[in-house]
């Protein structure tokens, strides 16, 4: 189906091509680039998440069924005595991909161990282990689903495109979940094996010497800047698009969602490296063994106390963007030093520049690209149904709504 989309693009008045697009046209990444070519294995009937056994309601928020839970936070995870959701690592038949949490979230059973997971799983897992609100919970669940899930069946990869019906789908399809400049994976096209879905440890060194150990939000803005710089500096192919907004909203997951007690505690690297299945090569040292898929949640740990709001995460979306420098939208056209901003008329974007940054643009910006058409030029990283937008409206379109965004 991709092969008839248009590969000339227009950008910022000139005709223009991002090579990759017609790399991925031309028959997908793991029939270019991946040199080992995983072949993803099928789960046609997922297993599903170990439910929350009625022994714990109260140890968790109580969400349960896509519903709202309590709010209520600040507990031990997974409860005492839970074995069900105790960690047990994957087997070479489990999908694990890019997303530490989910990783993580499949290996202790929140979600489907196998990485075939869907919307009421997502839901019900953000708010139980991490204590977000059931906004942001519902938000990030059907973005995954709409850009990279089945809207249909609303089941999502966590990894692969395994057992899924409709094809370039899974967390690995290349720049709408997964994207470049992350904080601690390969870009596509400058990993040697076309591997940008694994961890990789030098990275997450990176990360751990630019934050001295200590991600906070402070820290994770300038460092994803300085993660887009290096991007544009040396991949070519660079490509940074709307989407690339979500990146920031993930880099502050290490403050809100990762550290013991979330946004109460200390997002310090001796609890952060378990959600990234990293681990010093010897004690002390600043070289860092990588363990991808294996995401765990660290011993005697606490989500947050309060819920993790909608209107917060992007309130501290905008921010991190701001410390970074307002990087700008589009790419590199197959050299460095030849970076094209593009323009998204719809969603306030011109020559590279989001016209408003604050939160409410970035909010809208994302209503635009969930619930409405966008720009062919933009058409292979920012998926386009009419299911799939309907599915964005039913669940999105009140939160939206609410946040002063205009109706679509
Ligand atoms: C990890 O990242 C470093 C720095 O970008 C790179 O040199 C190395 O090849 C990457 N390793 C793997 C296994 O992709
Ligand atoms: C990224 O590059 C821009 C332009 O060269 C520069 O102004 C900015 O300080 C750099 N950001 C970081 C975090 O290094
Ligand atoms: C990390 O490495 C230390 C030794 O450096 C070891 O004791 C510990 O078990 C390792 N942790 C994990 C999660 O692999």
């Amino acid at each position: 189906m991709y092969t008839q989309i248009p590969i000339l693009l227009t950008i910022a008045g000139t005709v223009n091509g991002y090579a990759w697009m017609e790399r991925i046209a031309n028959g997908g990444p793991a029939a270019t680039l991946d040199k080992r070519a995983p072949i993803c294995p099928i789960h046609l009937a997922p297993q599903g998440a170990a439910p929350y056994s009625d022994y714990y309601p109260s140890k968790y928020t109580g969400a349960k069924n896509g519903l709202p839970g309590t709010g209520k936070g600040g507990v031990l995870v997974p409860a005492a005595g839970d074995t069900a959701h105790a960690y047990s690592p994957p087997s070479p038949s489990d999908i694990r991909g890019p997303c530490p949490g989910l990783n993580m979230a499949a290996n202790h059973n929140f979600i489907s161990h196998d990485g075939l997971t869907n919307f009421v799983e997502l839901v019900d897992f953000a708010q139980n282990v991490f204590n977000w609100g059931w906004d942001l919970a519902t938000f990030v669940a059907t973005f995954g689903i709409v850009m990279d899930g089945d809207p249909f069946t609303s089941q999502l990869s966590i990894g692969c495109g395994g057992g899924m019906q409709i094809p370039n789908t899974g967390l690995n399809a290349h720049n709408k979940f997964e994207t470049d400049s992350s904080m601690t994976r390969n870009d596509y096209f400058t990993s040697p094996t076309g591997d940008a879905y694994s961890v990789n440890a030098t990275i997450f060194g990176y990360m751990n010497d630019y934050c001295d150990g200590d991600f906070t939000l402070g820290c994770m803005g300038p460092y994803m800047g300085s993660r887009y710089n290096n991007s544009k500096e040396t991949n070519p192919n660079f490509f940074f698009g709307p989407l690339g907004l979500f990146a920031f909203g993930t880099a502050t997951l290490p403050q809100e969602s990762f550290a013991s007690y979330g946004n109460a505690g200390t997002p310090s690297v001796d609890t952060i490296q378990y959600f990234w299945a990293v681990n010093r090569s010897a004690s002390g040292s600043s070289t860092w063994i990588a363990n991808p898929g294996h995401e765990t949640i660290p011993p005697n740990w606490c989500n947050r106390p309060t819920a993790l709001s909608f209107a917060e995460i992007f309130g501290e979306t905008s921010q991190l963007y701001a410390e970074a420098g307002y990087p700008a939208f589009g790419g590199n056209v197959g050299k460095t030093d030849a970076f094209v901003g593009l323009t998204f008329e719809a969603g306030g974007i011109e020559n590279g520049i989001l016209k408003d940054p604050s939160a409410e643009g970035i909010a809208c910006l994302f209503q635009q690209v969930l619930m409405d058409t966008v720009p062919q030029s933009l058409s292979i990283v920012l998926t386009q149904d009419p299911i799939a937008s309907a599915f964005a409206k039913t669940n999105l379109a009140g939160i939206f709504k609410s946040f002063g965004c205009p109706a679509l």
